[in-house]
């Protein structure tokens, strides 16, 4: 597993995004042959789609060869609530970019027949050919996606019942008011994750730190799902410096210097 440390979430999300447009424009995707690309929701990935946009706008990047599966949806909320991870995706990234809408997947989490929406989705994913890159962001106990402490580590896309920190956590985007969190989502598995060829996960601010921790110092473990991606071939952390604050002093000393090389932009 790499752990990328950049200086500020900035630079993190600058770098993610070149990364990101980089992979896309080298394998060269044609309408029989798109790139499939994983994408998650939360405050963390903004700066990084902030970026994608405007790398798109620069005329360096076109998404219409682009499939994307999102990883997570809450249930019974409508798909033009503020906070649905519907209206996320197209507010804060698919409306500025050439992305056709029938490329984009998300998990409907009003389907009359939820189980049946989950299986269909990894059936989806694997008549795409499987996703190349899957981007993720890290809850405060580790979870990815919806994956909460205790998830399979083989898990596959299904429902999940909220953990109290996530649903606490989640209360900022909903009046602070935790009665108006939805307090079930649908969620690909770890499995489903862990599946695809590369992941990244984006780690920023003092509030992901004890998971980092967690997740790099200690063993892979269903507590702190994210952990599963030291036993992926092609994981990534990538972080700012204030997510570093509980690893030991040789830790970051250790990534910074095998990764020194690698902090500048991916060309374009
Ligand atoms: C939710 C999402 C996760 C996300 C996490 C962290 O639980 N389901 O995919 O990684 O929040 O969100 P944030 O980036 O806002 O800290």
């Amino acid at each position: 597993m790499r752990i990328v440390i950049h200086e500020n979430y900035g630079s993190m999300s600058q770098w993610i995004a070149h990364y990101v447009a980089q992979k896309i424009k080298s394998y060269n995707p044609t309408p029989d042959n798109p790139f499939v690309l994983g994408l998650p929701t939360g405050s963390s990935p903004i700066g990084t789609y902030q970026e994608l946009i405007n790398i798109h706008t620069e005329g360096k990047l076109s998404f219409k060869n682009v499939i994307t599966f999102n990883m997570d949806e809450y249930v019974n909320l409508p798909e033009d609530h503020p906070e649905s991870y519907h209206y996320f995706m197209w507010h804060h990234l698919f409306s500025h970019i050439d992305i056709p809408k029938e490329n984009v997947n998300i998990l409907n989490g009003n389907a009359p027949d939820l189980e049946k929406e989950c299986r269909e989705y990894e059936e989806k994913i694997v008549q795409a050919g499987g996703i190349h890159l899957f981007l993720g962001g890290i809850g405060p106990d580790g979870h990815i996606a919806f994956n909460e402490p205790g998830s399979s580590l083989q898990s596959r896309t299904r429902i999940k019942t909220l953990t109290y920190d996530t649903i606490l956590a989640n209360s900022r985007f909903f009046d602070n008011d935790v009665s108006k969190v939805p307090k079930k989502a649908l969620t690909v598995g770890v499995g489903t994750v862990m599946d695809s060829d590369e992941v990244i996960i984006i780690v920023n601010g003092y509030k992901k730190a004890r998971a980092l921790q967690k997740v790099v110092e200690e063993g892979v473990n269903h507590m702190w799902t994210v952990s599963a991606l030291q036993m992926h071939e092609r994981g990534i952390i990538v972080c700012d410096e204030e997510a570093t604050m509980d690893l030991k002093v040789g830790t970051v000393k250790y990534f910074k210097d095998i990764e020194q090389s690698s902090l500048q932009l991916p060309p374009l």
